[in-house]
C-alpha cells in the first residue's frame, strides 16, 4: 500500500483507523507456503487471536488455510467466516472442560494442554480424537510475555510428564492424532525451534495413530528496515528434511502445520491516528495523537517498537518526537524518534500494526474503538464500522436510585 492510499482512507473513514492490505497477507501466506513445498501435507492454521475480523479469517480460508483458535468465541467467528469445522483446530488454556465439549461438539480438532483434562476428555468421549500440546522447555521468544514453551511456563504438558500422559491415553483409550508445541513468539534462533522439534518427534513415536505433528509458530517479523526476522527459507528448508526423514520412519505421510499469527497479518497492518497536539517541553517535543494505549497496547505492554512515518509529509526533515496519546496515562508509542517535520493534523501511520494490536484494544477512557478497512483490489472496504456513544452503553443498565 502507499502512502496515498493510506491518506486516502484516513480522509474517507476518520481517524483513529486500522487498514489491512490483503496482498501482503497473501504474499505472506504464499512465502510460508513455498518454504514448506517439500512437505507433502502442509497445514497452515492462522493464529485467529492475532487480528479475528471475519473478513479477515474469510480471506486467509479462501487462500486455503485453517484456523488456530483458543477460545470458543474464536471458533465461532471462524465458523461464522465461512470455515469448516475440520479446517479448525482449537488451542485453549486453562479452560473449564464444558468449554472444550461445546468445542468438541461444533466438530473442531480439540488440543489438549493439561492432564486434568485429557484425563477427565479421554474417559468421557474416547472416540473423539485428541490432540497433545507438549511443552517441550525450551526457552524460545523474544520477550518472557511471549516465551511461552520454558520450565515455568503455564503452557503445555511438560514433556517430563509423558509417562503419564501414556498412562491416561491407554486407561481411557482415548485417540490421539496430533502433537503440538508453541515455544513462543519472536523466535530468532532457528536451531532452538530445530531442537525443540526433536523432541517433538520424540514424543509423535510414542503415538501409534498419528495424522498430524503442530509445530506451532512464532514467526519473527522485521519491525524495520534490516530488522532481524526468522529466516523462514532456511527453516523450512532444514524442517522439511527432518520431517520426511520422520515420516519414513513413523511409516505413514503426516502432515506437518504451524499456526502463525505475526507471520501471516502483522506488516499488511497500518495504524493511522491524528495529530491533535504538537507540545513543546524543556526536555522534548510531545507529538500528541487522537488515540492512546487503548487502542494500541502493545509498546506500553511489552515494548514493541512500531515503526511510526509522518504520511502526511513523508520528505520533511527529520526530527526528534516523542509520540504519545490522549488517554489519562502514560501512553508513550515512542521515545526521541526520528520523524519527518510534524504538524497538527498530521496522519502518522504505525506500521507492524496488523497483529495483536485492533484485538487488544479496549474501550479504556470511554473511547469508541477504531474502524478497520481491509485494503483489497485497491479499494477501501470497511471491515469493522467505528463504535459510537450506543457500543458504549448497550450492554449498560441505568438503575432506579
Ligand atoms: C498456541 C499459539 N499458537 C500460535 C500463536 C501465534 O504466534 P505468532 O503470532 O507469534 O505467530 C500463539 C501466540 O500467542 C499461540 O499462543
Amino acid at each position: 500500500m502507499t502512502h496515498q492510499n493510506l491518506l486516502t482512507v484516513a480522509r474517507e473513514f476518520d481517524s483513529p483507523v486500522y487498514v489491512y492490505d490483503s496482498n501482503k497477507i497473501e504474499s505472506q501466506y504464499k512465502r510460508l507456503s513455498n518454504a514448506f513445498k517439500g512437505v507433502k501435507q502442509l497445514k497452515i492454521n492462522y493464529a485467529v487471536k492475532a487480528l479475528s475480523n471475519i473478513s479477515v479469517l474469510k480471506l486467509l480460508n479462501t487462500l486455503g488455510a485453517g484456523l488456530d483458535t483458543v477460545s470458543i468465541q474464536e471458533v465461532r467467528l471462524g465458523l461464522e467466516a465461512g470455515a469448516s469445522p475440520d479446517q479448525i483446530i482449537y488451542t485453549p488454556n486453562g479452560v473449564s472442560l464444558e468449554e472444550i465439549e461445546t468445542a468438541a461438539k461444533l466438530g473442531v480438532q480439540i488440543n489438549i494442554d493439561n492432564l486434568s483434562i485429557l484425563e477427565q476428555f479421554g474417559t468421557k468421549h474416547p472416540t473423539i480424537p485428541v490432540c497433545i500440546r507438549i511443552n517441550p522447555h525450551v526457552m524460545a521468544g523474544g520477550n518472557t510475555n511471549i516465551s511461552v514453551g520454558h520450565i515455568d511456563s503455564k503452557f503445555g504438558i511438560s514433556i517430563h510428564q509423558l509417562p503419564h500422559i501414556r498412562r491416561i491415553v491407554e486407561n481411557t483409550g482415548m485417540h490421539i492424532n496430533g502433537i503440538h508445541m508453541h515455544t513462543g513468539s519472536d523466535i530468532l534462533d532457528i536451531d532452538v525451534f530445530l531442537y525443540a522439534s526433536e523432541i517433538l518427534f520424540d514424543t509423535a513415536t510414542h503415538f501409534k495413530h498419528l495424522d498430524f505433528i503442530d509445530f506451532g509458530s512464532g514467526f519473527k517479523v522485521p519491525y524495520k528496515e534490516g530488522d532481524i526476522e526468522t529466516n523462514i527459507e532456511e527453516l523450512g528448508k532444514k524442517l522439511t528434511k527432518r520431517f520426511n526423514e520422520f515420516c519414513k520412519s513413523y511409516g505413514k505421510e503426516l502432515t506437518l502445520a504451524f499456526e502463525p499469527g505475526k507471520f501471516l497479518v502483522s506488516e499488511a497492518g497500518f495504524f493511522l491516528a491524528k495529530v491533535n497536539v504538537v507540545k513543546q517541553t524543556t526536555s522534548t517535543v510531545f507529538a500528541q495523537v487522537d488515540s492512546g494505549f487503548n487502542h494500541l497496547i502493545r509498546p506500553m505492554l511489552y515494548g514493541s517498537q512500531h515503526e511510526i512515518v509522518n504520511i502526511s509529509n513523508p520528505k520533511g526533515r527529520e526530527r526528534f518526537y516523542s509520540v504519545v496519546g490522549y488517554i489519562c496515562e502514560t501512553d508513550t508509542f515512542a521515545n526521541n524518534r526520528r520523524i519527518t517535520e510534524i504538524s497538527e493534523g498530521d496522519i502518522l501511520a504505525f506500521k507492524n500494526a496488523g497483529a495483536y494490536c485492533f484485538t487488544m484494544a479496549s474501550n479504556y477512557n470511554s473511547r469508541y474503538r477504531p474502524a478497520e478497512i481491509l485494503w483489497h483490489n485497491d479499494q477501501a472496504h470497511v471491515i469493522r464500522k467505528r463504535e459510537t456513544f450506543e457500543d458504549l452503553t448497550r450492554n449498560q443498565v441505568l438503575i432506579e436510585l
